[in-house]
């Protein structure tokens, strides 16, 4: 049996079979050192020169998969590195058996890769996940998203999944489209985020609904944007603005306290500012709130509110704008409860607030949501307002419609953006290092070449041709 690396000091002065890569091999002439390691750390393994597995030792290279049998033994006190994982105890190797060879890997494994050309790190992403920080950061990852699930059951929320393939709607950035075979001429559209379902889950009497969900947006990439992505997604019904503030709040907080106990958040309860203030003080609706930008364990959380529900419309920013107005954040948002018979009514639409609520981390925005119409004239109302016609109403949203009219209680939710989140939370530069298997800014995915071509079969089966 396999004794991973954290528990071998439990096997002091015990023979043990170990599992992994060779991190490190050093020759001194008549014994040869190694550092060993596997998924749950490293140790420090020594041949002797009177031991039967020198010769193999000699033989191997950084990066080959061995087995190797050995004795857990204590340092001599002199020896102890204090500051080391398994800086007590050494593995006194009496076999080796190599399980696979490896080729001298393009970058070291043993170094951090953050200065190596993101390209090659991408191309070669199962060895830059080898690495030491990308372990982390992964796992680091996965223990947020436990601690959130665990939480959000405990609140009462269930987490439901919702399609992939689904339809076009108006949600602010550029669809991926899926041609469907069977209908010809017919497309899926890839969700920008679950908003439309998540509201409809509500209708369907899920109260406290959440989930880790996946994203597909066309836009164009920056540091803390990827085409694919990850919401923590969550809704509720009978909540007004205060409750989702409040719940996301504590939750922020506990994730602070339990996982990063180092960090330090600058203002509890968060700090809250509302966009017109942001704007005048800050020139940004994410403002980094942080008194001290070199201390790198400081979070400034703040949440940005009353948002102006409508703005005049920069196409370019918008390629699926109907009008002359467009939405800040979202269709679905419901306006302020003084500010409902303006939008009824289309008056003075600039002045209009929306229940839209943002939350930034040191400059970034982290998450945002809404209290949503949940009637359907207020929806109506606002689509008109950004220049859907009756008809492209009913073409892209009967569904919300006919859901509004069928019970839909009042309701609203947020989103976060997780990979921004554990990005800040790790200490990185751009999400793409806390995400497994990223796309390059350029939108593509150098390891698995694609997007690629397809088949000129596979087209003629979707009946597609494509334009020379
Ligand atoms: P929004 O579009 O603001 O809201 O998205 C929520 C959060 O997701 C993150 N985010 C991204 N992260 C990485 N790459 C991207 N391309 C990207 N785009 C957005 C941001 C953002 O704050 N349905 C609504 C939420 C709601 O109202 O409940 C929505 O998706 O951190």
């Amino acid at each position: 049996m396999k004794t991973y690396i954290k528990d071998l000091k439990n096997y002091t002065g015990k023979e043990v079979t170990i599992a992994g890569w060779i991190d490190v091999r050093r020759d001194q002439g008549k014994m040869t050192f190694f550092d060993f390691r596997d998924t749950t750390g490293k140790i420090q393994g020594v041949v002797l020169p009177n031991s039967p597995a020198l010769e193999m030792a000699k033989e191997t290279r950084p990066e080959w998969v061995v087995e190797v049998k050995g004795k857990v033994n204590a340092r001599p006190e002199k020896m102890i590195k204090k500051d080391t994982f398994n800086g007590d105890i050494e593995l006194e190797v009496l076999d080796i058996k190599v399980l696979n060879k490896s080729e001298t890997p393009v970058f070291e494994i043993n170094q951090d890769t953050s200065v190596i050309n993101e390209e090659t790190r991408l191309k070669y992403r199962y060895l830059d996940l080898r690495t030491d920080r990308m372990q982390k950061n992964i796992k680091a990852r996965y223990e947020i998203i436990k601690f959130i699930r665990n939480y959000l059951d405990k609140e009462g929320f269930t987490e439901i999944e919702t399609p992939l393939l689904t339809k076009s709607t108006p949600e602010g950035a550029r669809d991926y489209l899926v041609p469907s075979r069977i209908y010809q001429g017919k497309f899926f559209a890839l969700p920008q985020a679950p908003q439309q379902y998540k509201q409809l889950l509500m209708t369907s009497g899920f109260e406290k609904y959440f989930q880790i969900a996946r994203c597909m947006r066309d836009e164009d990439l920056r540091g803390d944007r990827q085409p694919e992505f990850t919401q923590l997604d969550l809704e509720m019904s009978f909540v007004e603005e205060e409750d989702i503030i409040a719940l996301n709040e504590k939750l922020l907080i506990e994730i602070v306290e339990k996982l990063y106990p180092e960090k330090k958040i600058q203002q509890v309860p968060f700090p809250r500012i509302a966009y017109a203030e942001a704007m005048e003080k800050y020139g940004t609706d994410r403002p980094d709130m942080r008194e001290n930008k070199e201390d790198k364990d400081l979070l400034a959380f703040c949440w940005v509110i009353d948002f102006p529900f409508f703005e005049k419309v920069a196409k370019s920013d918008n390629p699926q704008a109907k009008g002359e107005w467009t939405f800040t954040h979202n269709p679905f948002s419901a306006p302020k409860e003084k500010d409902l018979e303006k939008l009824m009514n289309k008056q003075d639409i600039k002045s209009i607030i929306a229940g839209q609520y943002d939350i930034a981390l040191n400059g970034s925005e982290i998450g945002g949501g809404s209290i949503r119409a949940h009637k359907s004239e207020i929806l109506k109302a606002t689509l008109e307002i950004i220049g859907y016609d009756e008809e492209a109403q009913k073409k892209d949203l009967a569904h919300m419609f006919s859901a509004f009219d069928m019970g839909t209680p009042p309701h609203g939710g947020i989103a976060w953006g997780l990979d921004r989140l554990i990005m800040i939370l790790q200490g990185e530069e751009s999400i793409r290092e806390v995400i497994a298997f990223p796309k390059t800014r350029e939108a593509r995915d150098p390891m698995m070449d694609s997007p690629a071509e397809v088949d000129k079969k596979q087209l003629d089966e979707l009946g597609i041709q494509l334009k020379k």
